[in-house]
């Protein structure tokens, strides 16, 4: 499997590329509207061809590359059926699977930080979007967010698999890559270690987190696919 991380600073949005090594096919999950150029670099210098672009949700902090993408390579734009983003070509639900090549790529609904959230997981891998960050999770008090919710979908999705799969976030703000479902079951200051549903969100409804800078801008655009 071909594997890439990037990272835009502005968000601190992390975007995956996974190809299959035989027939070079590709899919991005999260991409960001400003690093089109980046993208495309890479597919053409690794001779990869996009399939489909994966949106984990539908951010309030930066503008999906989806609809420049698809108008670019004619990849297929891939959401969840509860996003009420119409203009998706593909509409997934739980457990719902992506084929590129030889690979199987999961979803698994993982609502809570918003209402559509999926996760994806292939090769011993989770791409998190913001339900599981390092360390943390997701903010539940803006787009149908709710704390019992994501506490219930990080137990019963991600927490049920196997410790030593490699969490793969939709941010981190402090630099680090990727963490393992092991690591954040016991020492995610949110989740870990057995806390209670109570406790978490006890916990979720006093961060006193600011109002999001650019959702009114952001949510607009990535319900259309992130058109101007
Ligand atoms: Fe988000």
């Amino acid at each position: 499997m071909i594997f890439k991380q990037f990272f835009e600073p502005e968000s601190s949005t992390y975007t995956y590329l996974l190809a299959d090594e035989k027939s070079h096919e590709a899919v991005l999950i999260d991409p960001v509207a400003s690093e089109i150029e980046v993208y495309a670099h890479y597919l053409a210098q690794e001779n990869l061809t996009l399939g489909f672009s994966l949106d984990t949700h539908v951010h309030a902090d930066h503008v999906t590359g989806a609809n420049a993408l698809r108008q670019r390579f004619g990849c297929k734009t891939v959401l969840h059926r509860n996003s009420g983003v119409e203009c998706g070509d593909i509409f997934i639900t739980d457990r719902s699977a992506i084929r590129i090549g030889s690979m199987l790529i999961e979803a698994r609904y993982t609502p809570g930080h918003t209402n559509a959230c999926t996760s994806y997981v292939v090769g011993g891998m989770v791409f998190t979007g913001d339900a599981l960050l390092i360390n943390g999770c997701g903010r539940t008090d803006f787009q149908e967010g709710n704390a019992s919710t994501l506490y219930d979908s990080i137990h019963q999705q991600l927490f049920s698999l196997a410790d030593d799969t490699i969490v793969y976030p939709g941010h981190d703000y402090q630099g680090r890559l990727c963490s393992s479902i092991g690591q954040e079951r016991l020492h995610n200051a949110r989740l870990g270690n057995g806390r209670s549903k109570e406790e978490f969100i006890e916990i979720m409804s006093h961060l006193n987190l600011p109002y999001p800078q650019k959702i009114d801008t952001a949510l607009p655009a990535n319900k259309a696919c992130g058109q101007a």
